[in-house]
């Protein structure tokens, strides 16, 4: 298959975790005989350095001219600390999604075997979990009407969602729910928000037409604490932009460390696909960051077009790496590795793969070249 593919690295730890995951596409096409095509343009703060502006047109054109877009990660400090800032490298990625009718957010949050002592949660209560949450993506109070009055004592943030918008990502979520377990939770806070109401109304309309899937329902609050008291309950959850924000960050703690979770943004025409983690300032150009975030998200970008077996042969390698304790510091607190070996180690599993048993448990670091 033939792919171009927009390479976006942005700000922080970005260009460093998506070098790993270039590196392993590419290591995917070589062994699958594709073609795919990586073009970069700046996003973020650094494009606000280059270009006064957080998404240049030329980025958005790359983006729109490409078959899927590759995100690092964006956010610095010298923004987060300033209120009085006019432009924010985040606006470059709101609009990215806004733009792009990424509506949809799918971020899948599993409990690996070999880490569920790493989660500062028993691991009895994690094992075994396994879910994903759809995270409404282009509107919500993200997007609505924003405002502070003349005399900079208040200030304004609107929330508004259309029937429609609601419906598009709840058919993506009860669609999920059908090849899973077939279980749907839509988290909201329809005891106090009107918008809550409307999201609860038009999904309990529309899971008339997918009666095998249970549909259940959550406020936010109750869902924040069960998302760490009994997080094996869940299997799809459906929620609004914020909240959705909130709820995947927490339940990063049940993987281990946010340095693992990738995530998905589709839309009618386009994808993207970035880690859920932040830009990660403090730890820029210190080779410690967590790619596998960035890789997994590669391999749900060749999920989406189909490529499953690709995408499976980038998961068994990242479980491999994780079995060998081939991880960054946030995993391997020890005898830790940088995210180059890192990513390394990864492209090296997947073309040898043929020749390696992955599923040998005695696989062994010395039968590995690279380490
Ligand atoms: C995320 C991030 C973004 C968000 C920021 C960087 C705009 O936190 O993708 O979860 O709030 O959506
Ligand atoms: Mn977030």
């Amino acid at each position: 298959m033939k792919l171009k593919i927009a390479v976006l690295p942005g700000d922080g730890i970005g260009p460093e975790i998506t070098r790993q995951s270039v590196k392993v596409l590419k290591a995917v096409a070589e062994r699958f005989k594709h073609e795919f095509i990586f073009e970069e343009a700046p996003v973020g703060a650094v494009a606000i350095d280059i270009d006064g502006n957080p998404l240049p047109e030329y980025t958005l054109d790359l983006c729109k001219s490409s078959d899927a877009v590759l995100f690092g990660a964006i956010g610095h400090p010298k923004f987060d600390n300033d209120p009085e800032a006019k432009v924010r490298p985040e606006q470059g990625l709101l609009r990215l999604r806004k733009e792009l009718g990424l509506f949809a957010n799918i971020r899948p949050v599993k409990a690996y075997e070999k880490l569920k002592d790493l989660s500062p949660l028993r691991p009895e209560l994690i094992s075994g979990a396994d879910m994903v949450i759809y995270r409404e993506l282009t509107g919500g109070i993200y997007f609505g009407e924003k405002s502070t009055s003349e005399d900079g004592r208040s200030a304004t943030d609107v929330c508004t969602y259309h029937v429609e918008e609601i419906e598009r990502v709840a058919h993506l979520a009860f669609k999920a729910a059908q090849l899973r377990s077939k279980k749907l939770t839509l988290v909201d806070k329809a005891n106090i928000l009107e918008t809550s109401r409307l999201w609860r109304k038009t999904v309990t309309a529309l899971g008339k037409e997918y009666p095998d899937v249970a549909l259940d329902f959550l406020f936010i609050d109750n869902a924040a604490m069960q998302m760490i008291q009994y997080p094996k309950q869940f299997d799809v959850i459906l929620t609004e932009n914020m909240f959705g924000d909130i709820l995947s960050d927490e339940a990063s703690v049940i993987g281990g460390s946010i340095g693992l979770l990738a995530s998905a943004s589709v839309g009618e025409k386009y994808a993207l696909f970035e880690p859920i983690h932040g830009s990660f300032p403090q730890a820029t150009g210190k080779g410690i960051a967590n790619p596998v975030a960035s890789v997994l998200s590669a391999a749900m970008l060749l999920e989406h077009f189909g490529l499953t077996e690709e995408a499976e042969v980038i998961k068994d390698a990242v479980e491999v790496s994780l079995h060998l304790e081939v991880c960054t510091q946030d995993i391997n607190h020890v005898h830790n590795y940088n995210t180059e070996k890192v990513g390394d180690f990864l492209e090296e599993i997947i073309i040898e793969a043929e020749n390696i048993n992955l599923n040998n448990e005695n696989l062994s670091f010395g039968q590995m070249t690279i380490i």
